[in-house]
Formats: C-alpha cells, structure tokens, sequence
C-alpha cells in the first residue's frame, strides 16, 4: 500500500475509535441520572404506555468500551491497520498455505498410491473416480460444464469424439500443458465470398450434411491444397494438431453453413488452459483417468 494510503487509513481509524469513545461517553452523560424523573420523551401507546428518557444501563454502556478495546486489540495482533503486519504475523495468503500444505501432507500418499496404478484400471476404480470427480467440479465445470458435455467452442467429454486424442500421454498432456488449437483464416486465400461457401458446403457434405453438385465436388482441389495439411485429405482431422475430423456429426463450433462460414474467415484458436502448476502430475493422471471414464468408448 502507497505511503499516502497508509496513513490514510490510520488517520481515519485513529479519528474513528476517538469519535467512538466520544459517542459512547457522550450519550452515557445524556437523560435523567434518576430512574423516577419525570422525563417522557412524548410517545404513549395503548392508552396509558409510555416511554422515559432513561440513560442506556451501565453494563450495557461497559458493553460498547468492551467492544472498543476489543477492536484496539484485533489492530494490534492482525493487520488492518494501514501497512502494520499485526502482531501475530497473520496474513490470509499464509493461512490458506499453510491449510493447502496440511492438506498436501494428508491426500498426496493418497494421490500417489492411485497415480501408481495402471491408466485403465485406474479410470475404473470408484474410489478414484469419486476423487476424479470433485477434480472436475473445483478446476473444469467452468468450461466444461458439470455434466462434462461442453459448450460451443468446449469440448463436450462424454462422447467418443477427440480432437487432442484419448491416449493416457494425450489426456495428461492436455490437462498439463493445456492446448492451443491454430486453424489460420482462409477467407482471402479462398478469394470470394462465393468460395467460401462453397467450401462451407463441401466441409458440411463430408458428413452428409449437404448434397454435393459438380460445384461443390469441384472443392475438393482446394481442399487438398488448404485444408488437407491439418485435416486431412478425407478430413477426418489429425490429433496431433488438434484438428478436428470433419466427417462425424460432432461440431465444435456448430455445422450451420454461416458458422462454417465464420470458421473459414476468421479461423479458430481454441484454448485449453494448463493445469499442471494448479494440480500436478498425481491428480493429473487421476482427473485424466476419470475424463476418459466418462468418454463413450
Ligand atoms: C494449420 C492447420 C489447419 C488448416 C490448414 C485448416 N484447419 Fe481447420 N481447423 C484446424 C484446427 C486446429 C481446428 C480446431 C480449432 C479450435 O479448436 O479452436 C480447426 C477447425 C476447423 C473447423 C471447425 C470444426 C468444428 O467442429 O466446429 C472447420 C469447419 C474447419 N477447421 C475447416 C477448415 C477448412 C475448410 C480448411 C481449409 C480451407 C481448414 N480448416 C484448414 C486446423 C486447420
Ligand atoms: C477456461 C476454460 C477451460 C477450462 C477451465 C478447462 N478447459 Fe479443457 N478445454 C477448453 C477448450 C476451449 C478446449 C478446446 C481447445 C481446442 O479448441 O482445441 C479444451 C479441451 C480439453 C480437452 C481435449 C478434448 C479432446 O477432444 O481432445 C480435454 C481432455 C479437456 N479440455 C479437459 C479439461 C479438464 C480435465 C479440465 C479441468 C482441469 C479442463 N479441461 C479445464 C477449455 C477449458
């Protein structure tokens, strides 16, 4: 914190607990000393209530300086107090490591008992699954989703479709490393809007989803030239680029001919951010084996 905020805040805290003390005097010194005075204050209720102007009881006023001191106290042991480290030495960022790292000391053996097992089996043990699980839901649901099913641009995880590959190596490396996917734009290479769409039409008539005439059977050339280098000549996509087979029925971005469209005139960068520093090797491969559990295979 600025040297001009340090004292800022202690000045305001300083006048603060000062105005306080003031307050709690103050409006002890105010009212009738007497229980019995005759001090209404004016309001009458049912007929025959009334209210006195009573002073608040002492222990309720001893009550408040309790408080005071209290909070004098908790500036001194903690920080608050402008730049002062407090007393004790506490700081959030140390408590939640020194939680993270009891934490660590407790479930790594865990961790690393069921790293050590074999892939496939490991991606059938409950047990590991159910850790498997509350991996996901902390570090994956955001993208995801909590049903691992994805979104446009995110992978849906439960079908038996991989753009990275499915291999344990391919999983881990994901989660690890992250992935970032490099389909350039083609729009101008393409020439003419007339191209792209067509070349919309031949990607979508590689599953079926189209007809293909003599137009867009002529594509094909381009294809090869273009596309084929990351997709394929046949388009069923090559994992070690992450470029996806153009030939199923699973679309990352949609199978409309304007998002195809988009996809061929802007290109696409997905990206798969890196778990490695969050998670490590261990819960790594257990998150890894739970993915490819949830996969249809
Ligand atoms: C440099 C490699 C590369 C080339 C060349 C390339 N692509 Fe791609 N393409 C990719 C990658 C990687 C992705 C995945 C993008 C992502 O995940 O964000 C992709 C995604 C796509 C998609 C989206 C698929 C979906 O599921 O939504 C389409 C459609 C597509 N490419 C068509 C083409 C066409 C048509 C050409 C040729 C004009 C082409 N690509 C050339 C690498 C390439
Ligand atoms: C910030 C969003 C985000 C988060 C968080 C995220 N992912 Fe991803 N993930 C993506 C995107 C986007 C892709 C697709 C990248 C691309 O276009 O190639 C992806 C791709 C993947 C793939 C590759 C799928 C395939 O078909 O090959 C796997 C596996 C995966 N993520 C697992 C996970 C796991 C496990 C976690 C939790 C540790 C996670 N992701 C967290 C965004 C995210």
């Amino acid at each position: 914190m600025p040297a001009f905020w340090h004292w800022f805040v202690v000045g305001l805290t300083v006048l603060f607990i000062i105005w306080c003390v003031w307050l709690v005097s103050w409006s002890a010194k105010q009212g009738p000393k007497n229980v019995g005075d005759e001090d209404l204050v004016g309001h009458k209720w049912d007929g025959d209530l009334e209210e006195w102007n009573n002073p608040a009881p002492k222990w309720w006023l001893y009550l408040y300086f309790i408080t005071i001191i209290w909070g004098i106290g908790f500036l001194i042991a903690y920080p608050g107090f402008g730049n002062f480290k407090g007393a004790l030495g506490w700081s959030s960022a140390g408590q939640y490591e020194a939680e993270m790292a009891a934490a660590a000391a407790t479930y790594e053996p865990i961790y690393e008992e069921f790293a050590a097992m074999d892939f496939e089996a490991l991606s059938q043990d409950p047990e590991a699954n159910a850790l498997g699980r509350s991996l996901y839901a902390s570090y994956c649901t955001t993208c995801h989703g909590s049903d691992a099913r994805g979104a446009t641009g995110y992978p849906n995880l439960t079908d038996s479709d991989w753009q990275w590959g499915s291999s344990e190596q391919a999983i881990t490396s994901t989660i690890l490393n992250g992935r970032t996917a490099v389909m350039t734009p083609w729009g101008q290479i393409l020439g003419s809007d007339e191209a792209v769409t067509n070349m919309a039409k031949y990607v979508r008539s590689l599953s079926g989803l189209e007809d293909a005439d003599e137009t867009i059977q002529a594509m094909q050339q381009q294809f090869t030239m273009f596309c084929s280098a990351c997709h394929m000549p046949d388009g069923t996509g090559n994992q070690m680029l992450g470029a996806p087979n153009l030939t199923d029925d699973v679309w990352l971005y949609g199978s409309s001919i304007e998002t195809i469209r988009t996809t061929i005139n802007e290109g696409r960068n997905g990206q798969m951010p890196a778990h490695g520093n969050l998670l490590g090797e261990n819960r790594t491969k257990i998150l890894a084996a739970y993915v490819y559990s949830l996969a249809e295979k």
